[in-house]
């Protein structure tokens, strides 16, 4: 039965570009997508620019310019970005959008409606030059710990102590860098608290990755709370419909800018959202998301939905951080790598399939290695996965007109790789990547010893085997198909590429069935190259160019 599936990345801030650290999730979201999509299942991806929030306010500032003209430019960047590494989103939308405000004051007014809204004044630390409450990350001081000087109102970053800002010492704004002081203001709750037991129901039937699920085990024995969603202006958002000058905090409209997207998306591909986000879909809603903001997808986001009668999520997908060369990604050492600035010397494919070979479905981090990076495209990609339709095209194309033979030669091993379509299509359900790259080079690895066992090049010698060469060859570039439709969610440019050797349509999962046989194929062009080391020096060096001021 073909399934509705709407998958959802998390939206990206637009206050800065796109680096590889947030292109784990977008490529590991992008294979699941194409994966769902080969098997015949209707599945839409949807994703916007998490538009909102002080941060953005306060860099439009900077710039000299509108918060709009600034989204708007960071917009285009990111939409350049996603289509460098082929992230295929049906829609990339904004939450700086009418279709989020509606949705935001819709849930906001049922919530409201339902009494799971609470007003209570609070005091914060407000810039009195400035005219504005300042958020913790605002606010810079002596550690009341340690005493390192210059460190955030949340945390330090000498000791690693969390703190509330006023525990700081000689706390000062780092807007004004006026020292701050404490201002009253009323704010908005959510009472998150309500929503335990249908969170706890949630919690236990949606087979959630066992981390989220021991974390969501932790957030209800320390007790739920209400949860502010209120901000004062000056604030980038939007309004709250009762309450003027007072606006939606950044995360109560960016998971509803999920439903904005696809409305968006709906609106003009004729779609019925209701079938989607109603309380009865019977359609798949999942989150992919990092395991940082696990609180607000698996609490406020569910309980929110819950509470103004949408349905809820079917899962919540969370992926641990990258690391680049064992360490957090490091302006100085070149590897806080931008995307833009990798697609100047590196083919996206490269960084899809290294991902891929690395990610499983649990929360830890994965770690980029440039060197294991480089030897592993070139051992896997050029040397193991090509190499196959390398070695047998060249003797179908001279030999043959480039017409594949009648029959295989090896059927069983063609029916063993072709029988892991199955083991492979589960892997990629669960999100076990890496396991779905090992098994794929475990079978080139018998394709290639097969092919080096059969010895093409020794037959083609011997005018009587010419049938024998026919026939390994047929079955070599059959083989290589199956495996190109294999890793055809992680490397759709190769694969099209391929297709287009083949001389087929676009490939599905329903073709593994059958070989390809008296078939005309077209010419050979390698369909990766090998990574050069030159392009990796080229682009640390010039990420750590982009420290230099400009
Ligand atoms: O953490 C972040 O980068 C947020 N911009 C993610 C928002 S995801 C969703 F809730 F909108
Ligand atoms: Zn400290």
């Amino acid at each position: 039965m073909t399934r509705k599936i709407l998958v959802t990345s998390a939206l990206p801030y637009a206050n800065g570009p796109i680096h590889l650290g947030h292109l784990v999730e977008y490529i590991q979201t992008d294979i699941w997508v194409r994966f769902q999509r080969l098997q015949g299942n209707a599945c839409w991806y949807v994703c916007a620019d998490d538009a909102h929030g002080t941060p953005i306010m306060l860099k439009a500032r900077e710039l000299g310019i509108t918060p709009e003209a600034l989204i708007e430019q960071v917009g285009k960047a990111h939409r350049q970005d996603f289509a460098g590494f082929n992230i295929g989103f049906d829609n990339y939308y904004t939450t700086h959008s009418s279709e989020n405000r509606e949705f935001a004051e819709l849930i906001y007014t049922r919530l409201r409606d339902g009494g799971w809204i609470d007003r209570q004044t609070i005091t914060q630390a407000y810039d009195a030059h400035e005219g504005m409450f300042l958020p913790d990350r605002y606010i810079k001081g002596t550690c009341p710990r340690c005493h390192a000087s210059d460190q955030y109102g949340d945390n330090c970053e000498a000791c690693g102590a969390s703190y509330s800002p006023d525990e700081l010492v000689n706390p000062v704004s780092v807007i004004s860098g006026e020292a701050p002081v404490e201002k009253a203001s009323e704010h908005y709750f959510f009472r998150l608290q309500d929503f335990e037991p249908m969170l706890r129901e949630w919690a236990a039937s949606e087979g959630l990755q066992d981390e989220v699920a021991n974390k969501l085990q932790e957030w209800f024995d320390a007790g739920l709370r209400a949860w502010d969603i209120s901000r004062d202006a000056p604030y980038f958002g939007f309004e709250i419909p009762d309450a003027p000058g007072k606006y939606f905090y950044v995360w109560l409209d960016a998971p509803i800018g999920y439903m904005a997207s696809f409305k968006d998306l709906c609106n003009r591909q004729g779609m019925d959202f209701d079938q989607w986000w109603g309380q009865d879909s019977t359609a798949e809603l999942y989150h992919f998301i990092g395991k940082d903001i696990v609180y607000f997808h698996a609490l406020f986001w569910p309980a929110m939905l819950s509470g103004a009668g949408f349905r809820t999520p079917t899962r919540v997908c969370a992926h641990g951080f990258l690391t680049v060369d064992g360490a957090k990604m490091s302006k100085s050492r070149g590897t806080f790598i931008m995307a833009d600035t990798y697609l100047r010397h590196l083919n996206p494919e490269y960084l899809r399939y290294y991902f891929a070979a690395k990610l499983g479905n649990g929360v830890h981090d994965i770690d980029l290695s440039l060197e294991d990076f480089t030897q592993r495209v070139n051992a896997d990609l050029v040397g193991k996965l090509v190499n196959i339709a390398s070695r047998c095209a060249g003797f179908i194309h001279k030999r043959f007109d480039g017409q594949l033979g009648p029959r295989l030669d090896a059927p069983d091993l063609f029916r063993h790789t072709s029988a892991h379509a199955q083991s492979i299509a589960l892997l990629y359900e669960q999100r076990e990547y890496a396991r779905v790259i090992r098994e794929v080079m475990a079978l080139a690895d018998e394709a290639n010893q097969y092919i080096d066992e059969k010895k093409p090049w020794v037959l083609a010698k011997d005018p009587d085997q010419a049938d024998a060469v026919h026939t390994v060859c047929t079955t070599g570039i059959n083989l290589f198909r199956l495996l190109m439709l294999y890793l055809k969610p992680v490397l759709p440019d190769t694969a099209a590429a391929a297709e287009e050797f083949l001389n087929t349509a676009p490939m599905d999962w329903s073709d593994a069935g059958q070989p390809l046989l008296d078939h005309q194929l077209n010419a050979f062009k390698p369909l990766v190259t090998r990574v050069d080391p030159a392009a990796i020096e080229a682009m640390v060096s010039e990420s750590r160019d982009n420290l230099k001021p400009t």
